[in-house]
């Protein structure tokens, strides 16, 4: 019953042929190690620029901020300057803070406004054009981390950037790939963002081919030259006013202005004597996280065994009860003084919840309450580790994959579609998806309600492992099964972020699982239990590193499934 798929198929296929052999140990075991600095991110050409300032003597936030731009222009799906995320830092005095820079309602939003007169919603307006753009806040977040935390000087780290953008970068075949489907798509609804990547004269782009992106280099260069300023004053910020109002949106150069990204307390759990220390509200990552691994710490999940049946009716049960808390209470904290995160965080919570866990047959989550929240599933995640023990864990996003796809003109950038993560009927509640919930509702100035859930785990006051990932309502569950694969199941870290998982998020009431990960016959056994299933290719795409600090060994693995990552050390 308890079987370790590789959800891969490519990964299976090498298996099996290693298995022939008996190399599997080897093949299972394919992280990189280092002793010296490591960066793990989706784009194996940004880690290797946060590699080289690690190198260049800069430390993890020099190395993350650096990475960060960079993959706002390697990975345009969700690097970016565009929209927003999360940063969790840890020095080697094991001193952990937080930097929130979520993008924010505009001045003039409220909530009803993505309805029309009959109170539905218009046009998917809250997901795309103008008005679905949030106030961005990735500059400002890269900034306040770099002029608090980092060594270098500003201009180095967002170099690095400017290069890649104005001489050109190899053009991928991941992005190969979307440029295929962005003619084919959207060649007449945005036809700006169906050329996106191709050739001027309309041709696409070979793989191996340098791609330069020159009205985003000078993006990028006001910038390194102005820091926070280069962007939301002076060309950048009036440029982009007037191009978001152009399409429908409300965001004004006062929107701009006023963005300020907020140094926040991590929230801080135990598990099973690793400290964990994570995201904050506006994310509702890091509280549901705790809360669901303070739940299991009610059950020996190395004796249930990886993915045995056991072990997924305990993992799904957790799950749907910290889902279920999510939706009910969490949002921005400036608006919602009053989340009781105190009782979600406690031990004595849980062991409650952990007892309403029966063993033989699935609860049922209540749909007349509150539904899921829709989140977009393209983001994007980066780990970072000094020759110090400095680490940084930083998700951020575009909110969908390439965002609402409005490039704002002359500046080269891709803009979000933050606002489709605010609840957007007040008071309606759909078991499809819709919740109307109070504590995230859109209101003028106010932060959406993120999953994004970058975690640092100590060991005696000492890093241990950072560890993130995109997807959305996904990212949760994803990061958290990632730590239960190294802390109960004993996995490495390669091993650990390609497992397969599965996601359940209260409602719908379902355990999704990637189809290669859990057998027929596990599953049968969940059914007769009372389990319902959804099968989806893939749930995740995990960036970490584990750190042996006895050894002096790095270890760290980027997900197969981001197709440009890679981990770049030294
Ligand atoms: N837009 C995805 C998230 O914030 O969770």
């Amino acid at each position: 019953m308890n079987s370790l798929f590789i959800k891969k198929p490519f990964l299976q296929i090498i298996t099996i042929n290693l298995l022939l052999i008996f190399l599997i140990p080897l093949q299972l075991r394919a992280q990189t190690y280092a002793r010296n600095g490591m960066v793990s991110s989706s784009s194996m050409i940004a880690s290797e620029v946060g590699r080289d300032i690690l190198k260049q003597g800069g430390n993890a936030i020099d190395a993350a901020v650096a990475t960060a731009f960079a993959l706002a222009v390697t990975w345009p799906s969700a690097g970016n300057i565009g929209g927003g995320g999360f940063l969790v830092f840890m020095n080697d005095k094991a001193e952990v803070t937080t930097i929130d820079f979520r993008e924010k309602a505009p001045i003039n939003a409220s909530s009803t406004m993505f309805l029309d007169q009959h109170g539905n919603i218009f046009n998917d307006s809250n997901h795309t054009g103008g008005l679905s753009i949030g106030v961005p806040g990735t500059v400002a977040g890269l900034y306040l981390a770099h002029q608090k935390y980092g060594k270098l000087r500003w201009e180095e780290v967002v170099q690095p950037a400017v290069d890649l953008a104005n001489n050109g970068f190899p053009f991928t075949w991941t992005l190969y790939h979307h440029s295929i489907e962005f003619k084919k798509y959207y060649a007449e609804s945005l036809p700006e963002f169906s050329k996106f990547m191709l050739e001027e004269d309309g041709s696409f782009r070979e793989p191996g081919k340098l791609w330069k992106q020159t009205d985003l280099g000078a993006s990028l260069e006001r910038i390194r030259d102005h820091g926070r300023d280069g962007f939301y004053k002076g060309k950048t910020a009036k440029l982009l006013a007037e191009y978001i109002q152009e399409e429908g949106g409300i965001i004004t150069e006062e929107d701009l202005l006023k963005y300020e990204a907020i140094e926040r307390k991590p929230v801080v759990g135990k598990y099973r004597g690793y400290d964990i220390y994570s995201m904050p509200p506006p994310s509702s990552g890091g509280v549901t996280m705790i809360e669901m691994l303070n739940i299991l710490e009610h059950f020996n999940l190395q004796d249930l065994g990886f993915n045995s049946a056991d072990y997924i009716h305990v993992l799904s049960e957790a799950m749907r009860r910290g889902y279920a808390s999510r939706a009910e209470y969490l949002g921005d904290p400036d608006f919602n003084p009053d989340m009781p995160l105190d009782k979600l965080l406690t031990k004595s919570y849980a062991k409650k919840l952990a007892a309403s866990i029966d063993m033989k047959k699935a609860s049922v989550s209540d749909s007349t309450k509150y539904g899921q929240l829709y989140d977009g599933e393209n983001t994007t995640h980066l780990s970072v580790l000094d020759k110090d023990g400095n680490a940084v864990s930083l998700t951020y996003t575009l909110e969908n994959s390439y965002g609402c796809k409005l490039i704002a003109k002359n500046l080269g950038f891709l803009l979000n579609n933050e606002m489709g993560d605010f609840n957007p009927v007040p008071g309606i509640t759909k078991t499809d998806g819709q919740i109307g919930t109070n504590a995230n509702q859109v209101a003028s100035e106010k932060r959406m309600l993120s999953s994004m859930t970058p975690t640092i785990i100590a060991k005696d006051g000492k890093v241990y492992m950072v560890i993130g990932s995109p997807g959305g309502r996904t990212i949760i569950n994803s990061v958290m099964q990632a730590i239960l694969n190294v802390l109960d199941h004993k996995m490495d870290i390669k091993t650990a972020i390609e497992a397969g998982k599965i996601h359940h998020q209260w409602l719908p009431d379902q355990v999704i699982y990637e189809e290669l990960g859990i057998s027929s016959d596990t599953k049968k056994m969940l059914e007769s239990m009372g389990h319902k299933f959804r099968s989806v290719e893939n749930i995740g795409a995990l960036m970490g590193i584990v750190y042996d600090r006895k050894k002096g060994i790095m270890a760290g693995a980027a997900d197969s499934s981001s197709g440009d990552g890679g981990v770049a050390v030294y």
